[in-house]
C-alpha cells in the first residue's frame, strides 16, 4: 500500500477509535434522551467504519495503526456540552476533508468506495450535530 495513503487511511482509523470511545462517555454524561440517541446513532458508526476500514488496509498490504487519536480527550476536557457538539460537529468535518485527501491519492476501487460512503455519513452527521445544537440551546 502506498505509504501516504496508509498514513493517511491510519489517521482516519485512530479517529473513528477516538469517536468511538468519545461518544461512549458523553451518551453516560447526558440526560436528554435527543441527544443520547444522537450520540448512539454515531457511536454504531464510528465502530463499523473503524473495522470495515482496518480489514481494507490489511487486504490491501497496509498495517492498521493500534493507536486511537487524542480527540476523545480533548473534547471530554470541555465543561460545557454545548461547545462539546460543536467540536464534535468540526471533528465529522476533519473526517471528510481528510477522506478527500486521501481520495487524491488514487487509492484502490474498493477503499475509494468505502471512503466516500464515509465521508457522506460524517457531514450527514456534522449538519445534524448542527442542527441538534440549534434545537437544544439556541431559544
Ligand atoms: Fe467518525
Amino acid at each position: 500500500m502506498d505509504a501516504q495513503l496508509e498514513a493517511l487511511l491510519n489517521q482516519l482509523l485512530e479517529a473513528e477509535r477516538a469517536g468511538h470511545v468519545l461518544l461512549d462517555a458523553m451518551t453516560q454524561e447526558t440526560a436528554d434522551p435527543q441527544i443520547k440517541a444522537l450520540f448512539a446513532n454515531f457511536t454504531d458508526i464510528e465502530v463499523g467504519d473503524a473495522a470495515v476500514l482496518e480489514g481494507l488496509m490489511r487486504l490491501h498490504g497496509g498495517t492498521p495503526s493500534a493507536k486511537t487519536s487524542d480527540f476523545a480527550n480533548k473534547v471530554l476536557s470541555i465543561d460545557n456540552l454545548h461547545e462539546q457538539i460543536n467540536v464534535l460537529s468540526r471533528g465529522q468535518a476533519w473526517v471528510a476533508r481528510k477522506v478527500e485527501q486521501a481520495l487524491v491519492l488514487n487509492p484502490p476501487p474498493d477503499i475509494a468506495a468505502f471512503l466516500k460512503e464515509m465521508a457522506n455519513r460524517h457531514r450527514h452527521n456534522m449538519e445534524w450535530a448542527r442542527a441538534q445544537a440549534i434545537k437544544a440551546f439556541d431559544e
